[in-house]
């Protein structure tokens, strides 16, 4: 009996799959697969998150507990929301623990970002840009934030020395954010893909906080280049 029922599911699932592989191109099917097998796409589903990247920054916060109830995060690159929605949770900033300080979250991207309660996001907006920066001083508690975080990443062009590259320098332009906003003894922590330029980002990290460290959390996939730097320890720079 539970061998049959068993069979009816498996050709169940198998009959949704052609469905949703239907009338895709072979990357497309590839990347159908992958997700449909993905063990951190069924938890992020079940656990309401936006995406699995969720799991990466809950991972990364369980190990080194970067996100503090009361604490003010900047989320670089945040659409769709899964990063904000781990955010949101672990600084209390939608005061859902009455007893903890209430934080705060703002989320910056090109696209849109649907709304979340106590997250403030300015979507089409381009985290590189000065006026952006000049915004996020003007929302954040006395202008500063503790932790800035980036999961940015470019349209990946598909030659991976060009988005590496692209991406170095997206990361780069954190560390003039960082200046504008982040409180000495803040924390960074960014997505760079990793590559020859990988280690000059790493220096110039380096410059301005006490440690600096390379993470790779278990739901980033492994074939995958992508990498996280966490800086702590600010060292504001006089000026
Ligand atoms: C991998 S997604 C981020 C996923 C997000 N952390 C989450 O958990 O939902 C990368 C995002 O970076 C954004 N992005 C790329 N360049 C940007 C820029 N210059 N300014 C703001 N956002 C940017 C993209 O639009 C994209 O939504």
């Amino acid at each position: 009996m539970w061998r049959f029922s068993l069979q009816k599911r498996c050709f169940h699932c198998s009959l949704s799959a052609m469905k949703k592989l239907k009338g895709k191109t072979a990357a497309e099917q590839r990347w159908v697969l992958r997700q449909l097998k993905d063990p951190y796409v069924k938890a992020s589903h079940a656990l309401n998150f936006r995406c699995r990247s969720a799991f990466k920054l809950l991972q990364i916060d369980d190990k080194f507990r970067l996100l503090q109830p009361g604490s003010s995060v900047v989320d670089c690159g945040a659409a769709p929301g899964a990063w904000s929605q781990v955010a949101v949770q672990r600084v209390n900033s939608a005061g859902t623990d009455q007893d903890l300080p209430r934080g705060t979250v703002i989320g910056i991207d090109l696209l849109n970002i649907p709304p979340l309660d106590g997250a403030h996001f300015l979507s089409s907006h381009d985290v590189t840009d000065p006026a952006t920066h000049a915004k996020l001083r003007e929302l954040l508690p006395q202008g500063e934030a503790h932790i800035i975080l980036s999961d940015m990443a470019p349209n990946a062009s598909g030659f991976r020395d060009m988005d590496h590259e692209r991406l170095i320098t997206m990361c780069l332009s954190l560390i003039d954010l960082a200046e504008k906003i982040l409180l000495p003894g803040g924390s960074l922590l960014c997505k760079y893909w990793d590559g020859v330029f990988s280690h000059q980002l790493q220096e110039k990290l380096s410059s301005v906080f006490s440690s600096v460290r390379t993470i790779k959390p278990q739901a980033s996939r492994m074939d995958s280049a992508e990498k996280y730097f966490l800086a702590r320890m600010y060292r504001k720079p006089f000026k």
